[in-house]
């Protein structure tokens, strides 16, 4: 299996990159920016890794990723599109361009991505294409608009893209983690206080949720399971869910977005 993970020099990407490689056969395809960390982990992986590294949301990235798949494997089983990022601040505060650059990373890059593997995931049928949402593109927070606009958007694309790609023989999973610790979302106010640690996941268990949705696997998994429950409480009880999120429940949870290592690196 020839699987590309984006954003696999930490936190998800990087797990799932270590679960994938225990698969028999697998030969991984390393992406992000940060290429120092990207060959440590191949590295310590071992075997056939591909490392590329790029910028997804530079526009020449995704036909010199596609390039570089053809010529040193000429086909494609898995796409993990889980690069992402996001940036705290109210529309007030923040606009429109923090609006931009979120969508560019979240939304445009993998849409970008996947225009250029089509052809090589089409003909490498069966094969299977993850999309890495959240459950924040089901329910929105106070303070990250941006990134849950990013998401629901993601969402709403995968799920249209499930549907055309089924006769093609290519697979589209959706994967919806709730709050896991990482580096660029590290939980911290969740994580620090005894009374909502509980809700914070790992990257490994997304990892694991990667590949249920994977070839042949499921259309959508939220990671860990239970927070499906916010997803559908969203839905059914859209007035308590309001007052929850605008309340106390809002301000903590809407504090909980990070920014990517570049942006954490410039502050
Ligand atoms: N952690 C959570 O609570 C949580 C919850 C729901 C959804 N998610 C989603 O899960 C995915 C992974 O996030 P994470 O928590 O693992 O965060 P993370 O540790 O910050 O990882 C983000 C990854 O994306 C890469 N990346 C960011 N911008 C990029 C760019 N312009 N070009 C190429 N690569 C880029 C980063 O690599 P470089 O910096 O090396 O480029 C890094 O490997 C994201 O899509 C995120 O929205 C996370």
């Amino acid at each position: 299996m020839i699987a590309l993970i984006t954003g696999a020099s930490s936190g998800i990407g990087e797990a799932t990159a270590r679960r994938l490689a225990r698969e028999p056969g697998a030969q991984l395809v390393l992406v992000a920016r940060r290429e120092e960390r990207l060959r440590a982990l191949a590295g310590e992986l071992g075997g056939d890794v591909l490392v590329i590294a790029a910028d997804l949301t530079d526009e020449a990235a995704p036909a010199r990723i596609a390039a570089a798949v053809q010529e040193r494997h000429g086909r494609l089983d898995l796409l993990v599109n889980n690069a992402g990022a996001g940036w705290r601040g109210t529309f007030g505060d923040v606009g429109t361009a923090n609006l931009r650059r979120t969508m560019e990373i979240n939304l445009d890059a993998p849409a970008r991505l996947v225009e250029a593997l089509l052809p090589l995931l089409r003909a490498s049928a069966p094969s299977a294409i993850v999309n890495v949402a959240s459950t924040a593109g089901r329910v929105a927070r106070p303070g990250s608009g941006a990134y849950s606009a990013s998401k629901f958007a993601l969402i709403g694309w995968s799920d249209a893209l499930h549907l055309e790609e089924k006769p093609h023989g290519v697979h589209v999973g959706l994967v919806n983690p709730g709050f896991v610790a990482t580096e660029g979302f590290p939980q911290a106010e969740l994580v620090d206080s005894f009374a909502t640690r509980w809700m914070v996941s790992t990257p490994e268990k997304v990892a694991e949720a990667i590949l249920d949705a994977g070839p042949g696997g499921k259309a959508e998994r939220y990671a860990p399971r239970p927070y499906r429950l916010a997803a559908l409480a969203r839905v059914v009880m859209p007035g308590l869910t309001r007052r929850v999120l605008g309340s106390g429940g809002g301000a903590v949870l809407g504090t909980s977005t990070g920014a990517d290592a570049a942006d954490r690196a410039a502050r």
